[in-house]
């Protein structure tokens, strides 16, 4: 069943028509066929309905798109027991969950959701489920937002939960939605927590937040700056942040204003202080002495490298960041980088810059544990950076 969740990408759009959805009588007739075909229930076909209601949690409280559910399974299941006892525990698992109440998805994902459950429903010979109908007659009334609402659930049963907006690029930013290198770098992060353990970590293009707030939630970092270079992003980002328990309450080091960066601290479940902090940081403005001052011992950036436009001011941060910010002070820091490969020139160009500046790059192995619900089908590369004299 992890294999359902792990095929496609929060990051995807559901879109679509709304409305009530029918398998028709096609589909009735399935599922008369499909009752005639019942039989005694197999250990693991019990095995797998138990873990069917906390799949459908996963995936819609991370705004999954559709085909990543395990849809098949419940299908299966219904066409071969017919009582709706299943659909209603899914029901409460998502629509009705009292978490995705408070930071629902979107909704027209709701809407598509609740299409495709009754769908499915009608697929059996059981009567309307008037739970379900419910729910899709209140979603057909609620009025449509920009944003939206995803709740990521972490192996310590904490969620990280993030308010984005629904459409890909608005703003003029790519920023305001979690991009799949941020999911799997998060999950190699809390494979690899030693790596921030105790350190100072400054976050390129954070966007709004979702793998540099896994990491304050599991890799106890001593500092953790954020930054990002669009106002409307740090925005955004600072309230999901806050949302999420850290917190951000004074202002800091500033390139964009005094407004644009704010820093706190939070005393995390372990007891050791987290100092967090969101900053203005361009790429194009930033002085080698406003990095020198950041003193970051790890850099981390998730899917930075997507144009070629802006491969060439990043390069020269990262001088900034790894050549000339640890000069005589005997530091030496790293920089993790995760991309998706859209365009393999535009990465091949970023590797090449990269070996002009002597900035050494090591491709590192992908994280084994599906934590997330991401299409894993994406070409996603992390790089280890380092500056090599
Ligand atoms: C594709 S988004 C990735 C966001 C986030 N890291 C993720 O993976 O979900 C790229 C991010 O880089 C930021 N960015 C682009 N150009 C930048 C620049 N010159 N200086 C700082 N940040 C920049 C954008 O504002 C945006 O948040």
């Amino acid at each position: 069943m992890s294999g359902a969740w792990g095929a496609a990408g929060p990051g995807a759009r559901a879109g679509g028509a709304a409305g009530g959805g029918s398998g028709g009588a096609g589909a009735r007739a399935g599922g008369a066929a499909g009752a005639r075909a019942r039989g005694a229930v197999t250990e693991q076909q019990q095995r797998q309905r138990q873990g069917l209601p906390g799949s459908f949690h996963r995936c819609f409280s991370a705004m999954c798109r559709l085909e990543m559910f395990p849809m098949a399974e419940l299908q299966e299941w219904l066409q071969n027991n017919g009582d709706s006892t299943l659909l209603q525990e899914i029901l409460q698992q998502t629509v009705l969950h009292p978490l995705c109440n408070k930071y629902p998805p979107s909704v027209k994902y709701r809407r598509r959701f609740l299409s495709e459950l009754i769908k499915k429903h009608e697929l059996t010979s059981s009567e309307p489920l008037d739970q379900l109908y419910d729910a899709l007659g209140e979603v057909l009334n609620a009025e449509e937002s920009e944003t939206c609402h995803k709740n990521y659930l972490l192996p310590s049963k904490e969620y990280v939960t993030l308010t984005e907006n629904v459409a890909i690029i608005s703003g003029g930013t790519t920023g305001l939605v979690t991009w799949e290198a941020a999911l799997y770098f998060a999950e190699w992060a809390m494979e690899n927590p030693e790596v921030f353990h105790g350190r100072t970590v400054l976050e390129l293009g954070s966007g709004i937040g979702f793998t540099g707030i896994t990491i304050c939630k599991t890799c106890s970092p001593k500092r953790y700056m954020f930054s990002d270079c669009h106002p409307g992003v740090l925005q955004q980002l600072r309230k999901n942040i806050l949302s999420n328990g850290l917190l951000l309450d004074s202002c800091a080091w500033s390139l964009l204003g005094p407004e644009a960066d704010v820093e706190g601290s939070v005393e995390p479940a372990g007891g050791r202080t987290l100092n967090v902090a969101a900053l203005g940081l361009d790429w194009e403005e930033v002085s080698r002495e406003q990095i020198a001052q950041l003193q970051a011992d790890v850099i981390v950036a998730t899917d930075i490298v997507y144009d070629p436009e802006v491969v060439f001011c990043l390069i020269s941060v990262l001088e900034k960041l790894l050549i000339h910010a640890s000069e005589g002070t005997g530091r030496h820091p790293v920089m993790y980088v995760a991309s998706t490969i859209r365009n393999p020139e535009t990465y091949h160009l970023f590797k090449t810059e990269l070996d002009k500046v002597a900035i050494k790059h090591q491709v590192i192995k992908s994280p084994t544990t599906k934590v997330f619900p991401y299409n894993r089908s994406t070409k996603i590369e992390l790089l280890r950076l380092h500056h090599e004299k």
